[in-house]
């Protein structure tokens, strides 16, 4: 009984961090450098590269990641652009690589 009231303490800090970061919008493709300037969304950046096994050299800001949306704007792995090729297509408007 300890051991669940403790993990359900932990789901809820889990949610009230993730909050913190402004959405994306669903659908949305962006650069990881896009949704850095939403909010805090470097550990989730991180967490989806690593569930993809991939690496970045720049912390997954010229990665392409897409907007599932849900409650705490999840994002899914789409590619890695290299630095300097991933272009801010501007607000409401996919990302892309170039
Ligand atoms: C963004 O890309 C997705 C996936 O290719 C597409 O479904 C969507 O219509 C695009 N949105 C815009 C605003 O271009």
């Amino acid at each position: 009984m300890k051991s669940i009231i403790a993990s359900s303490a932990l789901v809820v800090l889990a949610v009230v961090q993730v909050a913190l970061a402004d959405n994306c919008n669903v659908g949305l493709i962006y650069c990881g450098s896009s949704l850095l300037g939403k909010g805090n969304y470097q550990p989730q950046i991180d967490q989806c590269i690593f569930d993809n096994h991939q690496s970045t050299q720049d912390n997954g800001a010229s990665t392409l990641f897409q907007c599932a949306g849900g409650p705490n704007g999840v994002i899914q792995y789409l590619v890695n652009c290299g630095i300097g090729h991933c272009h801010d297509g501007g607000s409401g408007k996919n990302d892309t690589c170039v």
